[in-house]
């Protein structure tokens, strides 16, 4: 089916819509790197500007409309996470259009923080909200080491499908599970996804292989903890520090901090897809997105309709 997709970033959420079969027809983002490296390793279809600036008939029409709005507002890492930041209002932006190109279906990704937050009158207003330009609503809670992905990073999907619409979407089923039971995979260890890259410190061609190096700590806070190799990693993020870097996870060998590349792999990024800007913008990029393989997860439940 034909997509469209909004708060794009570098292209996670994209990634796994065409990993599924789909094709992305339109793209937007106003983050300049990230852009970059969507036109990239994705395509040229993506415009760079400000949501609030495009005029909703410059989008086309598609058949799906795909965004993780920005969760600053929403998040838990954010410790001054509140109902009333402005930054909030972006997911207007995405009703904005939706209500105007009336696509089939949307899938809209967030934080699980989203959820509790205002004692979850937050959801339901977002529920309420997409419920009333005429779609049914489900949302849930994924968690992508339930998906293969090294890394338990937990995410809640609002899918919509508009009324009168010949189709009920069911959420993927999990291919992993925590120790491997019911017939599922086990998890994917963060030691063993890895593997597949070379050590930062010796020579290599592998693009993004670069790591900062801000000291470590262990204090059980985020990206401060000790990283267990034998299970997924805990979530990648895109916050940063109260000095406004980026709280990147150590290396599992718990003696520095993770290259770029190695992020992205625990993200479920190819090896090839290479970031562009500078590193701090980079790690920004990878935190940000979704896992390309959860989104694939998620992207496929959508191909039993495209078969009718
Ligand atoms: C959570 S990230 C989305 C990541 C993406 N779904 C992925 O999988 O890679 C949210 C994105 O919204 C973008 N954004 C924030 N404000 C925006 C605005 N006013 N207009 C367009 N994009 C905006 C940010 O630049 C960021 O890339």
């Amino acid at each position: 089916m034909n997509v469209v997709s909004l708060f794009s970033g570098a292209g996670g959420l994209d990634l796994g819509f065409i990993m599924a079969g789909h094709e992305i027809i339109w793209a937007n983002d106003v983050f300049a790197d990230a852009v970059e490296t969507y036109r990239r390793n994705i395509g040229n279809h993506i415009v760079c500007e400000d949501i609030f600036l495009i005029d909703a008939s410059a989008v086309p029409d598609c058949d799906i409309i795909i965004g993780g709005f920005p969760c600053q507002g929403f998040s838990v890492a954010n410790t001054k996470r509140c109902e009333g930041d402005s930054r909030n209002v972006l997911y207007k932006q995405l009703i904005r259009i939706i209500e105007a190109k009336k696509p089939s279906f949307f899938v809209a990704e967030n934080v699980k923080g989203i959820l509790s937050l205002g004692n979850g009158r937050v959801a339901q207003m977002i529920l309420d909200d997409f419920t009333k330009m005429g779609y049914k609503v489900q949302a849930k809670l994924l968690n992508a080491a339930d998906y293969g992905v090294p890394q338990t990073r937990q995410r809640v999907f609002f899918v919509g499908v508009r009324n009168g619409t010949n189709f009920v979407y069911e959420f993927p089923k999990p291919t992993h599970s925590p120790d491997g039971g019911d017939g599922l995979k086990k998890w994917v260890g963060v030691q063993d996804a890895l593997k597949i890259l070379p050590d930062p410190d010796q020579p290599n061609d592998i693009p993004n292989h670069v790591y900062s190096n801000y000291k470590l700590r262990f204090n059980g806070y985020l990206g401060h903890r000790t990283i267990d190799p034998n299970k997924p990693a805990p979530t990648v993020t895109a916050r940063g520090d109260d000095r406004g870097g980026v709280v990147v996870l150590h290396h599992p060998n718990n003696k520095r901090r993770m290259s770029c590349r190695e992020l992205a792999t625990v993200q479920g990024f190819p090896i090839r897809f290479e970031f562009c800007g500078n590193r701090s913008s980079v790690y920004r990029q990878i935190g940000n997105a979704v896992p390309p393989l959860l989104a694939s997860a998620v992207a496929r439940s959508f191909n039993a309709y495209g078969e009718k």
